[in-house]
């Protein structure tokens, strides 16, 4: 018997231990949904299941998959649960598309075995490779230049074609950059390796990280340092409950990015950090890396119209705080 049968409706959370997912989970909890995390914490963490119960498994372990919408009678999924550093998939590509394709077919399978025909599928803007036009709206060509991006887009693919064939109805989000931490303190960003710029100007400016390296000073943007559309964890998660409401009553398959449509600098960030401290954060210059592309601004309004969602905290001073009291309370970690 389904053990959420009290009105509010179980959703499969795939990565709900991760950063976004964990975030993702609070806001379906708030917003009457029941969160169900599967994850196999390769890069997640128990601590930060708070909004519902941990099914600690693979996505490709089918039977965990259905018993999961079984036990807890889920009507939808949201897959968080991806391997998501560039470089690793540079030297490790095989295991990228183990993940990030063949474990997450395997997971689709399952659902689509379990009854489960409404998803949605966190992608992201390494999608799009060099950008030729800023911002970027979801008709820009999809060009990925390293493996990470390939496989998110061979991933979509894939659901695309399981439409068709399946009743697969998808929301794809591709995410531009993440960041900042939960309002209210519960959980936060804690990647190990971080490759994350506000994190590590946090760590740094606490002293609880070496200073932060500035990769490229030479870009053609307006000061020079590489120029991103930053989304505050909180309005992220909620996008993915208009998402979901939006497939639940019955709305079509859709691609949006996620972001602000606003660019700010490395250099911005940390003027900002800079103010809201009072004092510069520790920093040093370094040069460009291999494929990073000078700015990567979406193009938001498609998410605007179509799902009526409208970022609410992610002004940088908001992100940086949030961060900020997140990182300040987890001290020099291990
Ligand atoms: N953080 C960003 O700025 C950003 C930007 C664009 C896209 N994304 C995408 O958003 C998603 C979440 O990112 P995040 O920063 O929260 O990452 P994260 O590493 O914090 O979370 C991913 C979670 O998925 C779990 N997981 C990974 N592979 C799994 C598997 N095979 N079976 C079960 N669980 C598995 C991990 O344990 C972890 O809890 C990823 O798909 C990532 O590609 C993130």
């Amino acid at each position: 018997m389904p053990t959420s049968s009290c009105g509010h409706p179980a959703i499969l959370v795939a990565g709900g231990a991760g950063y976004i997912g964990s975030h993702a989970c609070k806001a379906l909890a708030a917003a009457g949904f029941r969160p169900v995390t599967l994850d196999n914490l390769s890069t997640g963490h128990r601590w930060a299941v708070k909004w519902g119960p941990l099914v600690e498994a693979d996505i490709a372990d089918g039977r965990a998959v259905a018993a999961a919408v079984a036990d807890h009678g889920v009507v939808a999924a949201l897959h968080f649960a991806a391997l998501s550093i560039v470089s690793d998939s540079v030297r490790a590509p095989l295991r990228y598309y183990d993940n990030n394709v063949t474990r997450a077919l395997a997971f689709v399978a399952a659902l689509l075995g379990a009854g489960v025909t409404r998803f949605l599928f966190s992608s992201t803007a390494a999608v799009y490779g060099l950008p030729r036009m800023s911002p970027i709206a979801e008709h820009h060509p999809t060009v990925p230049i390293n493996p990470y991006g390939a496989t998110k887009l061979a991933f979509e693919g894939a659901l695309r074609a399981l439409e068709p064939a399946h009743g697969l109805r998808t929301v794809v989000l591709r995410y531009f950059n993440a960041a900042g931490a939960d309002p209210e303190g519960a959980i936060g960003e804690a990647h190990a390796p971080e490759t994350h710029l506000i994190p590590n100007l946090v760590r740094a400016a606490l002293g609880l990280g070496p200073p932060l390296s500035l990769f490229g000073t030479d870009y053609a943007t307006r000061d020079g340092t590489a120029e991103r559309d930053y989304i505050h964890v909180a309005d992220l998660a909620e996008a993915h409950v208009a998402a979901l409401r939006h497939l639940l009553a019955g709305g079509e398959s859709l691609t949006l990015n996620v972001g602000t449509s606003t660019g700010v600098t490395v250099a911005e960030v940390l003027a900002t950090a800079g103010a809201l401290l009072g004092r510069p954060v520790p920093h040093c210059l370094g040069p460009r890396r291999p494929g990073d592309p000078p700015a990567l601004v979406a193009d938001a309004g498609a998410l605007r119209r179509r799902l009526g969602w409208a970022p609410a905290r992610s002004d940088m001073a908001t992100i940086l705080h949030d961060a900020f009291a997140w990182h300040g309370r987890q001290g020099p970690g291990p």
